[in-house]
């Protein structure tokens, strides 16, 4: 084993939205470096199929994350586990005019893209920050380029979901360093990424994205360095810093107008 390899030797991670994309990338690249999986979604036989595939123990656990009493069981069920690197990963989105989208689905959307995120987060935070003297571990949330803007037309339910996301790891990141924990937070924050996610946002049409390798090995990169947003792509950091410099109703003008591009 490469010196990379033993990275993760003896230490466990934890990732949501495991089944597919971005998250079972990690997964991929999480074993090669040898940490224990516990791996999380709904599609059990996909969870499976990466166990198989994987050289290190994996724990299976299937939760609907869209079900606040699914997520406090999923805490309950890791009551006795170390967790080392949460990648706080499961999401999605929807494509559409707000007036049009589908009511059940923002719903459906704002449990798993926030609350699931968020007591996931605190759950796991609580059990880190109580290690030791000063704590430790590691929390990625993911998030979107989208959590960066200041709205997005035609995804506008995703955009504020992934506002959510950005805001709260900032303000928590903040929280540990004033209390010198050793546990570090990052925000995930890509562009375009070419996993299953516009089948489940219903986009039809999509900018040329990443791949998931590219962004799980840019946002493993940022967490060896603590960074606490991680925007994969050259690209994407350019514009994410050149957005900032417009007025937010420009930027918001401009996201919208790439959106609808997205929605045939
Ligand atoms: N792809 C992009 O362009 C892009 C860009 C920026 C940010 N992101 C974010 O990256 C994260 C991963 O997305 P992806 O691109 O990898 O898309 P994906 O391939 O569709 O994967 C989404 C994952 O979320 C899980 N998930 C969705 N609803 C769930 C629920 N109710 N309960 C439990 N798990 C659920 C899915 O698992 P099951 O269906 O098996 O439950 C799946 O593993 C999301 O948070 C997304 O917002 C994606």
């Amino acid at each position: 084993m490469t010196e990379k390899g033993k990275q993760g030797e003896g230490k466990t991670a934890l990732i949501t939205g495991a089944t597919s994309g971005i998250g079972r990338e990690f997964a991929r690249v999480l074993a090669q470096r040898g940490y224990r999986l516990i791996l999380v979604g709904r599609r059990h036989g996909r969870l499976e199929e990466i166990k198989e595939s994987v050289s290190v123990p994996v724990r299976i656990i299937t939760a609907d994350l869209s079900q606040e009493s699914q997520c406090r069981q999923l805490l309950h069920d890791l009551d006795d586990e170390q967790i080392d690197l949460f990648i706080n990963d499961a999401g999605f989105g929807d494509c559409g005019r707000f007036v049009r989208t589908s009511l059940d689905k923002d719903v459906s959307m704002i449990h798993v893209n926030i609350i699931a995120m968020h007591i996931l987060f605190k759950g796991i935070l609580k059990k880190m920050t109580a290690r030791g003297t000063h704590g430790s571990g590691q929390i990625l949330n993911v998030a979107s380029a989208a959590g960066l803007m200041p709205g997005g037309p035609f995804m506008a339910t995703y955009y504020a979901t992934k506002a959510y996301v950005t805001s709260l790891t900032r303000a928590v990141s903040v929280e540990l360093r004033e209390m010198h924990s050793h546990v570090h937070v990052s925000a995930l924050c890509p562009g375009p990424v070419n996993t299953e996610f516009n089948e489940h946002a219903d986009v039809v049409f999509a900018l040329k994205g990443i791949s998931a390798q590219q962004c799980v090995r840019e946002a493993m990169a940022g967490l060896a360095a603590h960074r606490l947003i991680i925007v994969p792509s050259f690209t994407m950091k350019i514009a994410m810093a050149g957005q900032r410099l417009l007025p937010a109703c420009l930027t918001v003008h401009l996201a919208g107008m790439q959106q609808k591009r997205k929605m045939g």
